[in-house]
């Protein structure tokens, strides 16, 4: 079959600001511009279908009297290693106990206790956190948080939410002027999936808020819409990335062959659950003197070696020595989750092993969450801020995406006049396609192939040798991937498959570039940090290639 994709019902969609995702990030800018002008949110599932409404842990913030700001500072500068940019480090910690009093005013009902006499707020403990600081509700925060932030945008009258729009690319024009953006974001060219129609968005401010991308690997804790979309679309747009090497593996997602990706919270290890091997040897106290509480690199990195000494495929995090109402009461979703697969945690230990979590790198923008492109914000996961480092500690991605994303809407909001009004004549996205089902059944394989090489060569321990053979596999990989692209009907998968293939690419370039190990990038070739390393790894595709010109 052949047909054109676009034609007579392409249409042109203008807003002041344009957000493409509706996790944590986009909804707080969203609900903080709307007063400025017209909003229209882009997401590509149904609203709530993010990162954010999986979370489970909560939100670090200095809540009580014994905590400081000091204290956060410094867990979170130890757990990046050597990379955090204090400035950014310190105003997101201190503002972020005014984020979580915005968010109760948005509705979002967190745990209270009755025991502390300073604050109702009850606060868990997390690894590498040295104060109880985690703002949670029940083990289902990000499901409480999403709630209530789409509960305030559907009621206001200025923001527009598109479901099932998948953002292709972003429009940016190219000037070749000495100021100091080169690039200006426009919009973004959109598929809505339901019709197979190509759109485009335009606006004066451009916010990426797309969330992570977790299944550029196997085994991950990220729900499906996690494919790095974001930094693809803003690479290929020509914005400066960083620190794409640094994925975090979270050490407990349930080993299981039906739930595999569903996170077992370190909030449970907090609570006093501790690591077993197969054999019963508990064996956390060997990597760290935090024990099960250390930061999580070390405990994925403990896990992934004690599984390759004794070839086991999984170890066990085990409660059964906590009283099991407070077990159940404390998490009652995971009580459930794994009662569904016959595991009844206050009695037995839960089979665990680490899967790709959370990526610390991203597009790289300042604190008022601008990128290198005019116009162009981001916020939450697809950003990097500076704020994690090498390695993130344990809430504080959430905390970052409150922060960050009130700052970018306080600029944002600025910068909106300055903005030239959106371009009229935009050139129109035509594409003859030709399907060929079965080409795609062999195209769909290139995604198991990728995230499986991914996973093997360029996971938790990573070598030279791993890296150059993933590389030179990726590309070629890539080179069919966007052959097919060129030539098909577009749908989300392919759109996907070609981000992942790009994404893959640029965290194995990033790998080879860190010549040492750090945090989360672990190589055995340099098995050490150096201190006249401990810089970011910068990419940038180089200039004039796939930028749309106006
Ligand atoms: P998301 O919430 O992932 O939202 C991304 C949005 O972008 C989605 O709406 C998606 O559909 C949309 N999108 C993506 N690509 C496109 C496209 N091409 N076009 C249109 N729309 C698109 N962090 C903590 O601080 N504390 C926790 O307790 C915690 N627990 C976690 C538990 C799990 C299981 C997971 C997976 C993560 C957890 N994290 C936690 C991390 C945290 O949840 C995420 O980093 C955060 O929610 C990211 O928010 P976001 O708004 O950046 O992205
Ligand atoms: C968890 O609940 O373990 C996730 C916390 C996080 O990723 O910050």
């Amino acid at each position: 079959m052949t047909g054109r994709q676009t034609g007579k019902d392409y249409r042109v969609n203008d807003a002041d600001f344009l957000l493409i995702g509706s996790g944590i990030g986009g909804l707080t800018f969203a609900l903080k511009v709307a007063e400025y002008g017209r909003v229209s949110i882009i997401t590509k599932k149904n609203d709530e279908e993010s990162s954010t409404n999986y979370a489970q842990g909560g939100i670090a913030a200095v809540i009580s009297p014994d905590d400081s700001f000091r204290s956060h500072i410094d867990d979170t500068l130890s757990a990046g290693a050597g990379l955090c940019k204090p400035d950014v480090v310190e105003t997101v910690i201190k503002e972020g106990p005014n984020c979580i009093r915005q968010l109760q005013d948005w509705g979002v009902n967190f745990t209270r206790t009755e025991k502390q006499v300073d604050h109702d707020l009850a606060l868990g403990r997390e690894g590498g956190h040295s104060h109880n600081r985690i703002v949670y509700s029940s083990d289902r925060t990000g499901t409480e948080v999403e709630r209530a932030l789409l509960d305030q945008v559907r009621k206001h009258p200025n923001i527009q939410v598109y479901p099932h729009h998948c953002a292709l690319d972003l429009i940016v024009s190219v000037s070749s002027g000495t100021g100091k953006y080169k690039r200006c974001c426009r919009g973004a060219y959109v598929l809505d999936s339901q019709t197979g129609n190509i759109e485009a968005f335009t606006a004066k401010i451009i916010l990426l808020a797309t969330g992570g991308c977790g299944h550029v690997y196997l085994h991950t804790s990220n729900p499906s819409i996690a494919t790095g979309d974001g930094i693809a679309m803003a690479y290929r747009a020509g914005a400066v990335v960083a620190n794409l090497e640094f994925m975090q593996f979270h050490p407990t997602t349930l080993y299981h062959p039906e739930a595999r990706s569903f996170l077992i919270s370190e909030a449970v290890r907090g609570f006093g659950g501790i690591l077993l091997t197969r054999s019963g040897e508990r064996f956390m106290e060997k990597y760290h003197s935090s024990k099960e509480l250390a930061p999580r690199d070390i405990v994925a990195r403990a896990i992934d070696r004690e599984l390759k000494l004794s070839g086991d495929s999984h170890v066990f995090l085990d409660l059964t020595h906590l009283r099991a109402e407070d077990v159940k009461q404390r998490f009652p979703y995971i009580y459930q989750r794994c009662n569904e697969h016959k595991i009844d945690i206050t009695v037995e230990p839960i089979p665990v092993v680490p899967a790709a979590h959370y990526m610390c790198g991203g597009v790289k923008t300042n604190l008022q969450g601008h990128t290198s492109i005019r116009g162009l914000y981001a916020t939450g996961e697809v950003a990097h801020t500076g704020l994690h480092g090498a390695n993130r500690l344990a809430s504080n991605s959430l905390l970052e995406a409150l922060v960050l994303s009130n700052r970018a809407a306080q600029s944002a909001a600025r910068l909106l006049e300055q903005m030239p009004t959106p371009p009229v004549n935009l050139p129109r996205w035509r594409r003859e396609w030709q399907e060929d089902q079965e080409e795609w059944v062999l195209i769909s394989h290139d995604r198991v192939e990728i995230q499986r090489l991914m996973w093997d060569y360029v996971g938790i321990v990573r070598s030279n040798h791993r890296l150059a053979r993933a590389g030179r596999r990726l590309k070629f990989i890539a080179g069919e991937v966007e052959d097919f692209y060129q030539r098909a009907r577009l749908t989300d998968e392919i759109v996907e498959l070609r981000n992942i293939v790009q994404v893959a690419q640029l965290i194995v370039r990033a790998a080879a570039l860190r010549k040492e190990s750090r945090g989360l990038h672990y190589t055995t070739d340099f098995p050490e940090a150096k201190p006249d390393l401990a810089k970011d790894t910068i990419l940038r595709r180089r200039a004039g290639l796939n930028v749309i010109p106006l």
